[in-house]
């Protein structure tokens, strides 16, 4: 397919009507948030959101496969000294148009540095929103998972009267089994809340994320060879992140600076990976490179 590994410039909302129906196995972006950087690339007024927003969700939702994810990072911002409900009524109305919101995670940006407001804390934290096309979805969990740390020492160690006696209650299948699943293992799967600092390098970008953060995702949710979508690209993260584990990537941006921008990012990163591959003799052009 020509849009493969390929970084397009238009409104993603048109593009993507180009684009063959389950098609892509993960949708992973962050659009303009709204009103929020008018200087930069246009902002969208927060109550005029949700209408922006939908007819575009409706191209993600065609062109996702069946067993695919859309994962849509976003954070309603302050209006009028209260929070707006813009994604709110962004979930309600795209499980009208057919999604399942399966899942939220959370992103704590752990960078992020005190400050003084008159009636709030500072924000540090945003919303990564899971739709899904059906129930059954590729998840592949084992790719993320962290070392148990000290957790089972001390949770072992730290038995309550009341654990062991609702473990005495359930003969056989109760607490206890629970917790000695994860004696003697090095790694347990995470939670849904990822610490992660934001994007500190000068990426030319007012918004750019971390490269980790669709990594995580990425190794969560495809396999290598697998095609991943970011419709708001901006300065490519998503890609980069893609052709780091060895996916397909299409990435879309109505901004001619943007586009520029993620075509040079990407293009350096292949060329990259290629010089590494070629001097560790681990190169293959058909595509089945060691790690990942
Ligand atoms: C929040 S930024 C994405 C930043 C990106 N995650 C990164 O790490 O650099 C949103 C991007 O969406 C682009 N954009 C806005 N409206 C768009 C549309 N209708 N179609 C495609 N891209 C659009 C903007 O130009 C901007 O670069």
């Amino acid at each position: 397919m020509e849009y493969i590994n390929q970084i397009i410039q238009g409104d993603c909302e048109e593009v993507l009507k180009q684009f063959p129906d389950d098609s892509i196995d993960l949708i992973f972006t962050s659009p303009p948030y709204a009103d929020q950087r008018k200087s930069t690339y246009g902002g969208i007024k927060p109550d005029d959101y949700v209408d922006w927003f939908l007819p575009k969700a409706e191209q993600f939702l065609r062109v996702l496969k069946p067993t695919g994810t859309f994962i849509l990072n976003i954070k309603e911002r302050v209006v009028n000294g209260e929070r707006h409900t813009y994604v709110i009524e962004l979930i309600l109305k795209m499980r009208k148009q057919g999604w399942l919101w399966t899942e939220e995670f959370m992103w704590h940006k752990k960078n992020s540095y005190p400050g003084k407001w008159p009636n709030r804390f500072r924000d540090s934290w945003e919303r990564l929103l899971q739709f899904n096309k059906h129930k059954k979805f590729n998840m592949y969990q084992d790719a993320v998972m962290v070392p148990v740390g000290d957790w089972a020492q001390d949770r072992l160690a730290n038995l309550s009267e009341t654990d062991k006696i609702r473990d005495e209650s359930r003969v056989g299948s109760g607490f206890g089994k629970n917790i000695s699943n994860w004696l003697g293992r090095d790694m347990v799967y995470p939670n849904n809340v990822i610490h992660m600092a934001t994007e500190c390098g000068n990426r030319n970008h007012s918004a750019a994320f971390p490269v980790e953060l669709p990594s995580w995702f990425i190794k969560l949710f495809t396999q290598r060879g697998d095609i991943v979508l970011d419709p708001f690209i901006g300065s490519g993260t998503t890609a980069v992140a893609a052709i780091e584990l060895g996916r397909n990537y299409v990435g879309i941006d109505i901004s001619d600076e943007y586009y520029y921008l993620s075509h040079e990012r990407t293009s350096g990163i292949q060329m990259q990976l290629l010089e590494i591959k070629s001097e560790r003799g681990t190169y293959n052009p058909n595509g089945t490179a060691q790690s990942g």
